[in-house]
């Protein structure tokens, strides 16, 4: 394995690099990752290993005479995730998101690799991409930033990994990631269901832009069987079922395994968008799904500062298609949006508790409040799914939603009087936000159909962040005093 003269660069930590030699030849490791070898024209050698709380790394590089320009990259990959049930909280989360595709900088030993802001790759000779051995390039090397780029390699890794699936193709926002999936598996005269409370932008596009390209779709309550197989049997056959659990914003939660082991029954691919559940707790390719949609925007950003979104698979053909619109749409991420994706990425195991904890006792205390017509939270007993979100997710999420009492003036002087909560759209930041969706994040959709699905005047979507809970509430409660008075 070792050629030419070999010798220890950096060590990091408190061990030396025979000790940290010998961890290597232990793997697989126990905590869930094999160590595997990505070859370059310098042969460099890293040993990263990763035991518990104290993480170990070195670096053992072996020169090879005559090489002079090369990337050097261990990359960390997944032992067969399928040994494990993915009902049971994964301990190794917090491991996989702060190390997966990311190992320390090969040239100076930062822990946290350097952003690759170059738009293009010097290449030795006409055709010959540099990089072709690094995991980020996928075996393509590096040509043009559009094309590839380390930073969006190292995110796309990573959440692969999160996800616990073979492959992820990253985009500009969440919407180009829906777009990216819509483009690449659907054509004139195809139809689709989607869920009926699927998020605003998501209808939209298939409303506005879909129609126009001769798609149909129709929006269908997935939390129904008998419906989706109605649906299912309908000409033309659907090519794709949308769904989204727990939905935006009326979060209700549809049996992901059982929509996927129907829908391929009649041949169509089930995708589903897991941005409010976040690969932390809910896994749906483990569920059968076919495709996972993410906003990054959301959750995994995690602080409101980047925009983003992921498409993740585990059949090869479908990641051709979704890296060809990639790359030839071009709704690519910057790699800074990469990067504080992957940082935000690291807490999300840190965050969604306290986010849970925090919402939990939210919707608790709305439940109680006079001024509360409904609460719908999937961790309260009183939610139609709470059992199937128990049994599917690792965790309840941080999104709550309530019918205050009377209408939009009452909502509208509810959001004003908030002082800790920012009235803003979005959500899975640190920072609670408030919304109304029938004038904010779900305007777009036509009014029978917010109607239709409960999204009235008086409705209100909380994300709430991870500021003290007492604080929360107070200012929750201080809001809903003043509404009541109007
Ligand atoms: C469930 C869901 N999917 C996708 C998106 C779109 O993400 P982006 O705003 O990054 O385009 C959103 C945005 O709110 C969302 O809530």
């Amino acid at each position: 394995m070792r050629q030419g003269r070999t010798w220890v660069r950096h060590v990091l930590g408190n061990v030396n690099g025979v000790h940290s030699w010998r961890l290597l030849s232990t793997t697989p490791l126990s905590t869930g990752f094999t160590l595997e070898q990505q070859s370059c024209q310098w042969r460099p050698q890293w040993a990263i290993a990763c035991g518990g709380a104290a993480a170990v790394v070195s670096l053992i590089y072996t020169n090879t005479p005559g090489d002079h320009n090369c990337n050097r990259l261990w990359t960390l990959s997944r032992r067969p995730w399928a040994a494990t049930s993915c009902h049971e909280p994964s301990g190794s989360f917090g491991t996989t998101a702060i190390h997966a595709g990311q190992p320390p900088d090969p040239q100076s030993g930062g822990v946290v690799p350097p952003i690759s802001v170059a738009t293009t790759f010097a290449q030795a000779s006409p055709g010959a991409h540099p990089g072709c051995q690094m995991p980020t390039s996928y075996g393509e090397g590096f040509d043009y930033g559009r094309s590839t780029n380390p930073t969006r390699g190292q995110l796309e890794l990573c959440l692969a990994a999160c996800e616990q699936g073979k492959h992820c193709i990253a985009f500009g926002s969440g919407m180009a990631a829906i777009s990216g999936v819509v483009s690449a598996l659907l054509k004139p005269g195809d139809r689709c269901v989607v869920v009926d409370d699927a998020y605003g932008g998501t209808q939209r596009l298939l409303r506005h832009a879909v129609e126009h390209m001769g798609i149909s779709f129709d929006l269908v309550d997935l939390t129904e069987m008998s419906k989706l197989e109605a649906a299912l049997r309908a000409s033309p056959f659907p090519r794709l079922v949308w769904v989204e659990s727990p939905t935006n914003p009326t979060l209700k939660i549809c049996d992901i395994e059982a929509i996927s082991t129907l829908s391929h029954k009649y041949n169509a691919l089930v995708v589903v968008d897991n941005t409010f559940a976040s690969p932390l707790l809910q896994n749906p390719l483990r569920l059968k799904a076919d495709i996972v949609v993410h906003a990054t925007t959301k959750y995994i950003g995690g602080h409101s500062d980047t925009c983003g979104g992921v498409v993740i698979v585990n059949d090869d053909s479908l990641a051709t298609q979704l890296r060809q619109v990639q790359n030839t749409y071009g709704a690519v991420p910057g790699p800074f949006d990469c990067y504080l994706a992957l940082r935000g990425l690291k807490t999300l195991h840190v965050r969604m508790p306290e986010h849970q904890k925090n919402a939990q006792a939210i919707a608790e205390f709305l439940e109680n409040h006079p001024a509360v017509e409904r609460v719908i939270y999937p961790g309260l007993k009183s939610h139609p799914q709470h059992e199937l979100a128990s049994k599917q997710m690792r965790g309840f999420g941080g999104m709550v939603t309530f019918y205050i009492r009377g209408g939009l003036q009452e909502s509208r002087s509810f959001l004003e009087s908030l002082r800790i909560f920012a009235v803003a759209e979005s959500l899975g930041a640190v920072e609670s936000l408030a919304e109304a969706p029938a004038v904010m994040t779900h305007h777009s959709v036509p009014a029978e159909h917010r109607a239709a699905m409960g999204i009235s005047d008086n409705l209100v979507r909380l994300s709430v962040g991870i500021e003290g809970k007492d604080d929360l509430i107070a200012d929750l409660a201080a809001a809903l005093k003043a509404a009541s008075k109007v």
